[in-house]
């Protein structure tokens, strides 16, 4: 059995107390760490792979620190079509990593995430809780740069 097919096994009240544990360990750590991970599994009574699976599910729960800004840069097809592909290069270019990684000084975080509602302004971006749209590499440079 796959970590979908646990997870689809869940039932809803299994689901709602395992993302309400996740998110409390989100919001108290900033990420959802291994050993909490673990825990959780054992009091409720579900397979790990169920808990890591809805952990990787969601893109505002992390399973790894996160810096102070979090850059999170919508891949889907909407956006792909408005080249969000040079958009995830002009980050990687301005703070020198890429998708998935944290800058050394903990300053940036760099993640891509599914469609984030803002199709209408592809390609679109979260830098944390604030909405970024019709994204360019200039745009990018100016919104990078005012993170202090
Ligand atoms: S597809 Fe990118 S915001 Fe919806």
């Amino acid at each position: 059995m796959n970590t979908l097919q646990e997870q689809t096994l869940l039932s809803r009240r299994e689901q709602a107390s395992l993302l309400a544990k996740l998110k409390e360990a989100q919001k108290e750590f900033g990420y959802v760490p291994r050993e909490f991970m673990a825990e959780t599994a054992r009091a409720l009574g579900l397979p790990i792979g169920a808990v890591y699976g809805m952990t990787t599910f969601y893109s505002f729960l992390s399973t790894r620190p996160l810096g102070k800004y979090v850059i999170r840069i919508c891949k889907s097809i909407p956006c792909c079509m408005q080249n969000a592909a040079m958009i995830i290069d002009s980050v990687a270019a301005e703070i020198g990593i890429t998708p998935g990684q944290n800058t050394a000084d903990g300053r940036f975080s760099f993640e891509l995430t599914n469609c984030i509602g803002a199709c209408d302004m592809a390609p679109a971006m979260l830098l944390n809780d604030e909405l970024h749209g019709h994204l360019s590499p200039g745009k990018i440079a100016e919104i990078l740069k005012a993170c202090k």
